[in-house]
């Protein structure tokens, strides 16, 4: 199930119109989205009915895919309105933040990835009270962080669209 999650086709260059940009972040939070869809799905099948292959694959493709998204987000998006909107402070903050929420996420996937790998080799260790809570946790903060960054997004466009 987690295959479905695809990433844009790469782009070496930065989108040359607001719409390109506005369109990779929107894949970026779908992409996110889907996989937060997937990850609940393990939750809810926690603890008898869990597919290891489904683990498994999540554990190789989790933090590769969230750094990757996470770098067309930043070294498109947030470059540009950096580029554009720096003069203001709060812009700059902003975006240290989402930043800075990205890291967090990246951090808690690797956790979540070893944790998903057990779960993938059927590891008899692993708690799944513990693994259901990581997983819900995760999913429930990279909703959250998709929300937030889209609501950042839309009201710096608003405040700036005299620009
Ligand atoms: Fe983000």
């Amino acid at each position: 199930m987690i295959a479905r999650v695809k990433l844009a086709p790469s782009q070496d260059r930065p989108p040359a119109v607001a719409g390109d940009r506005l369109a990779l972040m929107a894949g970026s939070h779908q992409n996110q989205l889907t996989l937060c869809d997937h990850l609940e799905a393990i939750a809810d099948s926690l603890p008898h009915g869990v597919d290891r292959g489904m683990c498994a694959y999540a554990a190789k493709m989790l933090g590769p895919l969230l750094r990757d998204l996470h770098v067309r987000e930043e070294g498109v998006v947030f470059a540009w309105t950096e580029e554009r909107f720096g003069d203001d402070p709060s812009v700059l903050t902003t975006l240290e933040l989402l930043k800075n929420e990205h890291f967090e996420d990246e951090c808690f996937a690797d956790e979540l990835a070893e944790m998903l790998g057990r779960l993938g080799t059927a590891d008899a260790t692993v708690n799944p009270e513990t693994a259901g809570y990581m997983l819900r946790g995760f999913f429930t903060n990279l909703r959250r962080h998709v929300r937030f960054e889209q609501q950042c997004l839309r009201s710096l466009a608003a405040d700036h669209s005299g620009c």
